[in-house]
Order: C-alpha cells, then sequence, then structure tokens
C-alpha cells in the first residue's frame, strides 16, 4: 500500500516531469496582464489572465504565484484582478494550472514593476506654436484629456480625441492629462503651458480722409481691418511713431493729426488674448506742422469787365476747397451774387475790391492761411518816403517821412540796406516818421487791418554819411617845396570848420589802420578847406575831417593820403630785392624794412586810391615782406613802424619779354650809374640801344649803359631796346648831394 502510494507519487512525478519535457510539443501555459504596461502606478487596475492554451477552459483550475509564492490558490477563473495597486505588489508573477487528470502546467513569469510616485502628465507644445503633445513618463498605454482656459474662461475639457498630441488654432492656457484602464486611471495633470498663437491672418491700415499729406491739427481716421475676419469678435490695438494704444473693441481710431511717421494696428479675437494677429505694415502718415498759406493769383478773364482769380494751395495732396472773401472783412464768405464760381479753385468777379482766399478740407474743416490779398479795379496805393538831407554827418540825424497818400489809418514798416548788407527790416515802431544816422539805402511801406494789407513799397532813399576827399598837391615830395593839403565836403558853404590830421600807423591792427594826430595851429580848425605845410621831405601820411554847430558835428575821416620821400633814412628805410624798378610779373621781390623798430608793416599804394599792405599780396617774415609773383601794376612800397614811415620806392611789374635795369633809389649827383638791360629768357644780350626821354643816348656794342658821374640833368625817363625788343620806361631820380 505504502508502496503503491509511492508509485503513484512517482508517476504523478513522472508526468509532470513529463508534461515540462513536452512543454514544447504540447502548447506552453501563458500569463498575460492586462494592461500590459512597463511600469504600474499605484492605485491602477490590473488583470491576470492565465491561459493552458489546451482543452477547453472548465477542463482548468488555475493559481496564481508571486516571487515563488502562491497568493491565489487553485480555482476555476483564469483571471485575478488587482483593483487597487501598491507598491507591494511588484515582482515576478506566473500562474499554473491542472486539469482533471490531474495534469499541471505552469506559464512564463512576468514582472511587474509598480512605481512609488503618482505618475504625471507632461505637456510639450510642439515647435509650431499649434502642436501639442501630451506624454506619461516612462510608460505606456495612455490616452489623454486635454483642457482649456484662459485668464477669463474658466478651464473647460476640449473634445479633440484622445490622442497624446493636438493641434490647436487658439492661444490659451492648455493642460493635459493621461487615462488608461477600465475604470480609468488619470494622471496627475501635467503643467499648464500658455500657448500664444501668432495667426496667419493679416491686418491693414486704411486711412479716411486719404491724403497724403495731413497737416497739423487735420482730423484723421485710421482703421484697423481683419482680413477675412468676419464672424469673429476682434479687438485692436495701435502703434504710433511714439507710443501705443491699449486694446479697443473698435477699428477705427479718430484723432488730430500731429506726428509724422508709420501707423501699424494688430488684432486679436475679443476672446482670446492668446492669440494674435502680426502687427499691420505701417501706415506712413506725414504731418506738416506750419500752416499752409493759401495762394491767390489773377488771370485775364476771357469775358469783358470781369477778371478771374485762382485760389491754390501748395501741397502734394488732395481734397481742398476754397473760400473766398471781399474787403477787410474775413468773416464773410463771397455770395454767389458776388461772384461766379468755376471749378478748380477759381472765381470770376467784375466788383472792385481787395480779394482773399483760404483752402480747407475735412470735417471739422481745417483752414489754411489766407492768402496775400489781391486788388482789382484800384491800384495798390503806394508809399512815399521823403529826407529831409540825403547826407548825414556822423553823430547827425535826418528825419525820414513815409506817407500813403489820401488815406489814413496806415502803421509803416522801414527796410535798410547798404552795399554790404542785404536788406532786412529795421524795426524802429510803426510810425511814419524815424530819424537815423547810419547811412544806408531806406524804403518803407504802409499796412492796415487785420489781416494786414500792405501798400507797394516806396521809392529808396539814400543816406551818406558825410565823407571829405582829401587831396595834395602831389605825391612825390620834392627838396624845398611844400605840401598844401585840401579837404573837400559836399555843401562846402555850410560853415564847416576844418581839421588836419598826420595818420600814425597802428600796428596793432594788421592792416589799414592808423590813429590821427592834429597837425598844429589845427586844434580848433581852421575855416579855410586848405592846409599847407612846409618843410616836409619825409613820407608821410594825411587825414582830414570837417565840423560844426554847437556842440561840433563831424564828418567822417577822410581817406589818408601820401606823400612820399625816396631819400633813405637811417630811421626808417627799405630795400629792394633784386634792387630794381622793373621786374618780370614771374619774379619774386623782398621788400626789406630797416631801422629803430622791431616791427613792420610793408604797405602798397597803386595809383589812384587803392591802399594795401604786405599781407594781402605778400608774407611777412621779420621785418621782410616776401612777394612771391609780382603782379603786373605801378604801385609805390614803403615800410611803416608805430612811428615812422620809410622812404617810398616805385616798383612796375611787366608782362613785357625786355625790362630797363634802373636802381630804385634815387641817385646821389656825382655817384657813378649802371644801367642794363634785361630778356626774360635770361638770354645774354648782344647789342643795347639806350633812351633818355625818348632820345637815344647810347649806341654801340656796349651792353651796358655807365654814367660815371651823374647830374641833375641825368633825371628823366629811361628804356632800353635789344633783338627788336623794347623795355617799358622807368623815372630815375637823381638827388643832390
Ligand atoms: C582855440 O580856441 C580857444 C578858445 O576858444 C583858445 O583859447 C585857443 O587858444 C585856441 N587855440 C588855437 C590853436 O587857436
Ligand atoms: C617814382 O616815379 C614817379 C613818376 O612815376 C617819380 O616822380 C618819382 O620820383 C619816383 N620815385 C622814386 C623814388 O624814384
Ligand atoms: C624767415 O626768415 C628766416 C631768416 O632769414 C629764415 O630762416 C626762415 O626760413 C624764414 N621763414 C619763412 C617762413 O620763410
Ligand atoms: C645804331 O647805329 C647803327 C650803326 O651806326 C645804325 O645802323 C642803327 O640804325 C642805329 N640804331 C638806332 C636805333 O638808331
Ligand atoms: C626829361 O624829361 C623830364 C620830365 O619831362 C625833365 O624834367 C628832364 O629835364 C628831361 N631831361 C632831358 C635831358 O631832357
Amino acid at each position: 500500500m505504502r508502496m503503491g502510494h509511492t508509485l503513484l507519487w512517482k508517476l504523478e512525478f513522472i508526468l509532470v516531469l513529463y508534461s515540462l519535457l513536452h512543454s514544447g510539443l504540447t502548447q506552453d501555459a501563458v500569463l498575460t496582464i492586462r494592461p500590459k504596461r512597463s511600469t504600474y502606478f499605484i492605485g491602477e487596475v490590473l488583470t491576470f489572465h492565465c491561459d493552458m492554451n489546451e482543452g477547453r477552459r472548465g477542463d482548468w483550475e488555475y493559481k496564481f504565484i508571486k516571487d515563488g509564492q502562491t497568493f491565489h490558490d487553485y480555482y476555476t477563473n483564469p483571471t485575478f484582478n488587482l483593483n487597487h495597486l501598491y507598491k507591494e505588489d511588484r515582482g515576478v508573477y506566473q500562474c499554473c494550472g491542472r486539469n482533471k487528470g490531474s495534469n499541471t502546467k505552469c506559464s512564463n513569469t512576468v514582472s511587474i514593476h509598480v512605481s512609488a510616485d503618482k505618475p504625471k502628465s507632461k505637456l510639450t507644445a510642439g515647435t509650431t506654436t499649434v502642436t501639442l503633445r501630451c506624454s506619461v513618463d516612462q510608460s505606456d498605454g495612455w490616452k489623454y484629456e486635454w483642457f482649456r482656459r484662459t485668464s477669463t474662461i474658466a478651464e473647460y475639457r476640449i473634445n479633440d480625441g484622445e490622442n497624446g498630441e493636438i493641434r490647436v488654432s487658439q492661444g490659451g492656457i492648455y493642460s493635459c492629462r493621461g487615462f488608461r484602464g477600465e475604470p480609468a486611471f488619470y494622471s496627475d495633470k501635467s503643467d499648464e503651458v500658455t500657448i500664444k498663437i501668432t495667426l496667419s491672418t493679416k491686418v491693414i491700415v486704411t486711412q479716411k480722409p486719404s491724403w497724403s499729406q495731413m497737416f497739423m491739427g487735420e482730423t484723421i481716421t485710421l482703421t484697423c481691418e481683419v482680413q477675412g475676419g468676419e464672424g469673429v469678435q476682434w479687438e485692436y490695438q495701435w502703434r504710433t511713431p511714439q507710443s501705443q494704444t491699449s486694446w479697443r473693441n473698435y477699428k477705427d481710431w479718430t484723432f488730430t493729426a500731429s506726428i509724422s511717421g508709420g501707423y501699424s494696428c494688430r488684432s486679436r479675437p475679443q476672446d482670446d488674448s492668446y492669440s494674435l494677429i502680426k502687427w499691420s505694415e505701417a501706415l506712413r502718415l506725414s504731418v506738416l506742422a506750419h500752416k499752409l498759406k493759401a495762394e491767390l493769383k489773377m488771370t485775364k478773364s476771357p469775358v469783358e469787365g470781369t477778371v478771374t482769380l485762382k485760389c491754390s494751395v501748395k501741397s502734394s495732396s488732395s481734397g481742398w476747397r476754397f473760400f473766398w472773401f471781399r474787403g477787410e472783412k474775413s468773416s464773410k464768405l463771397l455770395t454767389t451774387q458776388e461772384a461766379v464760381f468755376l471749378s478748380n479753385g477759381q472765381i470770376s468777379v467784375s466788383q472792385e475790391g481787395v480779394y482773399r482766399c483760404r483752402g480747407g478740407r475735412g470735417e471739422p474743416v481745417y483752414h489754411t492761411e489766407f492768402s496775400d490779398p489781391v486788388i482789382i479795379g484800384v491800384e495798390k496805393p503806394k508809399a512815399k518816403l521823403t529826407a529831409g538831407t540825403t547826407t548825414v554827418s556822423v553823430g547827425d540825424e535826418v528825419t525820414l517821412i513815409c506817407s500813403v497818400e489820401k488815406s489814413d489809418g496806415w502803421k509803416y514798416e522801414w527796410f535798410r540796406r547798404t552795399s554790404t548788407i542785404s536788406e532786412y527790416r529795421k524795426y524802429d515802431g510803426e510810425n511814419g516818421e524815424i530819424r537815423v544816422s547810419e547811412g544806408g539805402i531806406y524804403s518803407c511801406r504802409g499796412f492796415r487791418g487785420k489781416p494786414a494789407f500792405y501798400s507797394d513799397t516806396s521809392n529808396e532813399v539814400t543816406i551818406t554819411i558825410t565823407q571829405p576827399v582829401l587831396r595834395v598837391s602831389g605825391w612825390w615830395l620834392s627838396p624845398g617845396s611844400s605840401v598844401t593839403l585840401s579837404c573837400e565836403v559836399e555843401h562846402e558853404s555850410a560853415g564847416w570848420s576844418f581839421y588836419w590830421y598826420k595818420a600814425v600807423p597802428d600796428l596793432s591792427h594788421k592792416s589799414a589802420s592808423y590813429s590821427y594826430e592834429l597837425l598844429p595851429a589845427s586844434s580848433n580848425g581852421t575855416a579855410d578847406n586848405s592846409y599847407i605845410i612846409h618843410g616836409q621831405t619825409h613820407t608821410a601820411g594825411y587825414v582830414c575831417r570837417a565840423g560844426r554847430g554847437e556842440p561840433h558835428v563831424y564828418t567822417l575821416y577822410s581817406q589818408p593820403h601820401f606823400v612820399w620821400s625816396g631819400d633813405l633814412h637811417p630811421s626808417a628805410s627799405l630795400s629792394v630785392s633784386p634792387d630794381r624798378v622793373q621786374h618780370f610779373t614771374s619774379d619774386s621781390v623782398s621788400l626789406t624794412c630797416e631801422g629803430n623798430s622791431a616791427e613792420w608793416r610793408v604797405g602798397s599804394f597803386l595809383l589812384p586810391d587803392l591802399l594795401s599792405f604786405c599781407s594781402d599780396w605778400g608774407t611777412m617774415n621779420g621785418s621782410t615782406c616776401h612777394v612771391q609773383k609780382i603782379q603786373s601794376s605801378n604801385a609805390v612800397f614803403w615800410c611803416e613802424s608805430g612811428s615812422a614811415f620809410s622812404n617810398a620806392v616805385n616798383i612796375t611789374g611787366h608782362n613785357d619779354d625786355l625790362i630797363l635795369l634802373s636802381p630804385v633809389h634815387p641817385v646821389t649827383e656825382g655817384h657813378s650809374l649802371t644801367l642794363g638791360c634785361k630778356l626774360r629768357t635770361e638770354n645774354l644780350l648782344s647789342k643795347v640801344v639806350f633812351y633818355q626821354n625818348d632820345t637815344l643816348i647810347q649806341n654801340d656794342s656796349r651792353v651796358e649803359m655807365i654814367i660815371p658821374a651823374v647830374s641833375k640833368s641825368h633825371e628823366g625817363f629811361y628804356k632800353c631796346q635789344s633783338s627788336g625788343k623794347e623795355s617799358p620806361q622807368s623815372w630815375l631820380t637823381v638827388k643832390c648831394q
């Protein structure tokens, strides 16, 4: 009996062994877990299913094993549910079955991993702003729910399938969560993702009125139009060159034009502040700050007795209407009884009067300034300017009177210009009478009314400040003779006293500046307009002026007048290098001052009256004035220190091919003198002929003329001839011993 039992056990063992050995032949038992996940979470529901793959289902009983321990013993149900997973449920599972024939077989093993954490959904937005992706980490088998809210709309579930990826066309705050299983097991909600959507729709800005040029103060309406935006309530925002408006529900924006620049708008649905249409292209607004002035022109009319007036506004943009006025009153518009209104801003009128117009446009109307008036039928009144006298002494005043004939109520404007100052309005009140003490060319005009109506401008009156002219008996001093100065003033008879001065160089100024020293016996003025100086041997400058009245009113000082001496003087002398009177125009010449001064100024006088200094035509280095290229001229040169004038020299520049070589300084009687001749080409001369006072004085083989001892009779004009050319002539001065 006992042995039989052992045998039976053995047999059973063998059968089990057999079934194990033949597992490859018969079908394997399979344990499946539904749902199949890589990771399970606490609280999830899970179903084990055991399939013997052999015989009918009712033939078997099933048991479930975890980690080698049976936790659910044989029972007829091949499935086993875990309705709430715990962390401890992780492990290796297997099931075994036995059938009526005590046949037993066990399944494969399946590992279950239960995560300690609650799963969380992760929401990611795709690279395009409209694709959202939801996922639950490291696990699978999820379906998804989607939620949207905005700052004003409470969260709701979007019915958009259960995929892990959706496309949204609305902005908003999105979240998702996963769910799986039956009943649904939910993951935690994802973090919220704010989706801002740039809508591909376009907005455009339109302008009304559509004038290209606006003027400050005009009213303008811009409209923000969403293209194809029907059926959606939009709100709008504006960007100006300086700021940005808040969001508003209306697409028209009416404002007063003041700033030029780009204006753009953008738009978004009123219920969705997360969706946005991009800024429109900017509408460029050009706003002019100044008021335009209307222009009024008169043309001949084809109809006898009428004229055509045309009003215009110089503006690139359009939309102007014109308003017409007659008379001083600018409040009453012309009526159709008074004018025939033509097209293009033109009217035809037959009544005399002062006409004006102005332009206007828009609603409310923006007006330009009034045009200048046009007078029809009556001539424009002319202003007349009269002056008490046209010459005035220094410090004296002259009265100018302006008037507009045969009418009253005028105010006056005054104008002055000179040869160097362009005309300007001289503000001197608005009276018809002013007093002026400045020289210049004066004119005036009258105006009255508001807006001002102007008369024609008056005649011009030239007011000159009296300046006498000083004349001297001769330019070059000759020994023993006196110098006679005469001072010439306009209206000589008018009781002038004359004042006589010596010019003293003032070197603190770069050029032509002298101070004046009264000559002896002249301090009370002379009644005579001439003055004689005896014994003047040195170069000097003189000036005069006249005065009269009590207290004295003087004329300007005259221009200085010079008298020159060629005599060298140790206290102030001028030497010339090369030492000759005549020079070719290409020659450079040095003028050197010497004497009792460290500072010199080199003056030049080009007859009859051009006084200039080295700084005008040369460069001063120390006490030498260098002239790069001497001009074609005939000028006198001298040196000036703060107290003295030097000898003066004649220097002439010539375009000729031949010049005479003669000394610049006077030759002393008894001294020898050599005259020569020079070609511009520097070629040596073979034969030269010399003339004195146009008389041939030397005609032989010599190229120079040598006078061993000069006498007064040698004074005169000299020239030379050679190679068929002739030099200009120059004066030779001979001075007594
Ligand atoms: C100038 O006049 C005053 C008085 O009027 C007189 O005292 C003075 O001597 C006069 N001078 C000359 C230089 O005539
Ligand atoms: C300069 O030339 C003039 C004639 O043009 C003459 O009278 C005068 O004496 C000359 N001066 C000198 C210094 O030669
Ligand atoms: C000025 O003269 C000095 C001495 O003759 C010379 O050395 C110098 O180079 C000159 N200067 C100019 C600018 O010519
Ligand atoms: C100079 O003398 C020569 C010969 O004596 C003569 O031929 C010539 O004509 C003279 N020249 C002038 C300008 O008189
Ligand atoms: C040359 O002419 C000048 C002025 O015309 C005169 O002063 C001089 O005496 C004359 N000389 C001769 C030698 O004729």
